[in-house]
């Protein structure tokens, strides 16, 4: 029986990626994102199946989940990535931007999660189910010229880890993907591409989607891609609080566009 993938976020960057890699390794992906043409496109070259849905919208997430596990009762990997970013520090966001962050980036996933557990619940016992949560090494530091994002993947990465926590020994296992600088359509790194420094911790989209077969198939819980810097900012901020809000201060004034 081929195993089956829900991929939120497939229409672009790490999504894309990702579905391209699972089916490589011989999964089945349900490609869920809202354009069309693009999921059209990528379903006809690996050969998935396209779900079109907005999963900052909680009633579209329940119908998108009752499609899904009407045709696969079974659900073997739910990969929540769909994601956007919000520049701006919590002093000038837009107010509607700061909500809509929460919704797609943090909520998303949890609704994702709730509608397909069903299926993921059915492939528990028989080999064992995984939920991959895309986070981001910001889900670590409060990073200011983005603060809403900061916000939305400090919450994600909270469920993910809560959500493990309480799916321990269930046979649903659940792996957190914190990445660091990727270059993609949503998150273009031109600034960061710039600095002689920063760009040589700029990874493509193709490398996450490793880690997350690599995490699915060793049982990582937890994976910082890359590990250097990324995993010393993480301690940096736990050990030095008030240096790192220092740095990132800094930055905030520097620029609203970082
Ligand atoms: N690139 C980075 O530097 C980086 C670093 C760390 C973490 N991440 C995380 O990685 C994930 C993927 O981002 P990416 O870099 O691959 O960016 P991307 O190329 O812009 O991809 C984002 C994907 O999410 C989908 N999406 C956005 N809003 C959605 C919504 N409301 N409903 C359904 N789908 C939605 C987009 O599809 P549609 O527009 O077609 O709906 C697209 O497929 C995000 O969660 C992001 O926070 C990225």
């Amino acid at each position: 029986m081929q195993r089956i993938a829900v991929v939120t976020g497939a229409s672009s960057g790490i999504g894309e990626a990702t579905a391209h890699t699972l089916t490589k390794r011989g999964w089945r992906c349900v490609l869920v994102a809202r354009r069309e043409d693009r999921l059209r496109a990528l379903a006809s070259e690996i050969g998935g199946e396209i779900e079109l849905c907005d999963v900052g919208d909680r009633a579209a997430v329940e119908a998108l989940a009752a499609r899904v596990l009407e045709r696969h009762p079974v659900v073997h990997l739910l990969v929540n990535n769909a994601g956007m970013p919000a520049r701006g520090t919590f002093l000038k966001a837009d107010l509607d931007l700061i909500e809509h962050v929460m919704r797609v980036n943090y909520l998303g996933g949890v609704w994702c999660t709730r509608a397909l557990m069903p299926g993921l619940e059915a492939a528990a016992p028989a080999g064992g189910a995984h939920i991959v949560n895309v986070v981001s090494v910001a889900g670590t530091v409060s990073f200011a010229p983005a603060g809403a994002y900061a916000a939305s993947k400090h919450a994600q990465l909270a469920f993910s880890r809560s959500l493990g926590a309480a799916l321990r020994d269930s046979g649903i296992q659940v792996h957190s993907i914190l990445p660091g600088f990727v270059e993609t359509e949503g998150f273009p790194q031109k600034q960061v591409l710039r600095s002689r420094l920063l760009r040589h911790f700029v990874i493509e989209s193709g490398d996450v989607a490793d880690t997350i077969v690599r995490a699915i198939e060793k049982g990582k819980s937890e994976s910082i891609v890359p590990w250097f810097p990324y995993r010393l900012v993480g301690i940096a901020q736990a050990v030095a609080p008030g240096l790192v809000a220092r740095f990132t201060g800094m930055s905030a004034h520097r620029g609203e566009s970082v």
